[in-house]
């Protein structure tokens, strides 16, 4: 173990916090969540994340991306509601329509491109949704100039780097953050006052306190296009239910860690696990889990 001062994350402390379902509840009780991303080149993304939302409790999910891309991946999920958000040449640009208090939380940015169209649309989530915001992936390259607004939120920010988008956010190389992943974490985390999920083999998840625990599970089939979007989906639903925050962001990061390692164990290999996977396997780490 070489993070000896650090916690780390385990069944126990997953077990301690995930919440009971309670005999009479109703799908008002476990969130209404909405994913924003997507364009014409990355319809799935925004889908996976959608998906895994829905296999992680999440009580109602809508999905907000383009026309094109509703009627591309509409039918692949039957159980998601869907708003077209305004795009130009396939890229979204407008979703002021959006009624944002009509969500617990939003997760905002995977496969939405960087396209220039896009900025508004991710600046005026940061101020305008009054649920928990996750930022994740292309909707971190948007937010790189929107950092200062982010200590003015008044509820929970959440996001999810990969090493690289973390090192554009800070203007610091990759290799930079990998030496000293824990100070840059603690020191971002506390200075936007967000909560930070540096992904990797050890993903370090940092309260806005400056709190830190590392998820050390998972396994390199992970290590391929969607991952990520998987694990925002999971996010999305945890943070909605009835556990705290930090709690069930690092739960979020131990279940899908538990769903990729189950299916290694059982029935798939690191080289052909797919994120489509590892939203099929949530249901039998939750069962093994809970
Ligand atoms: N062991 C354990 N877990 C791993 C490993 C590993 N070897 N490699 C990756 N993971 C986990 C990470 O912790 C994270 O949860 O897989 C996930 C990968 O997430 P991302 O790096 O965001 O990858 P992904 O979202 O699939 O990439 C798709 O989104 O973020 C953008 O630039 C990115 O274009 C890319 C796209
Ligand atoms: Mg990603």
């Amino acid at each position: 173990r070489r993070y000896t001062d650090k916690q780390w994350w385990d069944q126990e402390a997953f077990q301690s916090f995930f919440p009971k379902r309670k005999e009479n509840s109703h799908k008002g009780m476990h969130g209404r969540g909405l994913v924003i991303g997507g364009n014409h080149l990355m319809p799935g993304s925004v889908m996976m994340t959608t998906k895994a939302a829905v296999r992680s409790g999440a009580g109602l999910t809508t999905m907000g991306t383009s026309k094109a891309v509703i009627s591309m991946m509409a039918s692949s999920c039957n159980e998601s509601m869907y708003i077209p958000i305004q795009e130009q040449d396939g890229y979204l640009s407008d979703a002021s329509e959006i009624d944002y208090s009509a969500y617990d939380a939003v997760a905002i940015g995977m496969g939405i491109g960087r396209e220039k169209v896009t900025h508004q649309l991710i600046q005026n989530a940061i101020t305008a949704v009054k649920g928990i915001l996750l930022i994740d992936a292309d909707g971190l390259y948007h937010t790189k100039e929107q950092l200062h607004v982010l200590p003015s939120r008044q509820t929970p920010t959440i996001l999810t780097p990969h090493p690289g988008e973390f090192a554009s956010l800070l203007d610091v190389s990759i290799s930079e953050i990998l030496q000293k992943p824990f100070s840059y974490s603690k020191e971002f985390a506390v200075k936007y006052g967000v909560y930070l999920v540096l992904k990797g083999k050890f993903t370090i998840i940092t309260a806005p306190t400056g709190r830190q625990v590392v998820e050390s599970g998972g396994n390199p089939g992970l290590a391929k296009g969607g991952g990520g979007d998987v694990l925002s989906g999971i996010i999305l639903a945890m943070v909605m239910q009835d556990q705290p925050i930090f709690e069930a962001i690092c739960n979020a990061c131990y279940l899908h860690s538990a769903s990729a390692d189950n299916l290694v164990k059982e029935k798939h290999s690191v080289y052909d696990l797919t994120a489509t996977d590892i939203i099929e396997g949530i249901p039998n780490a939750l069962r093994t889990l809970t």
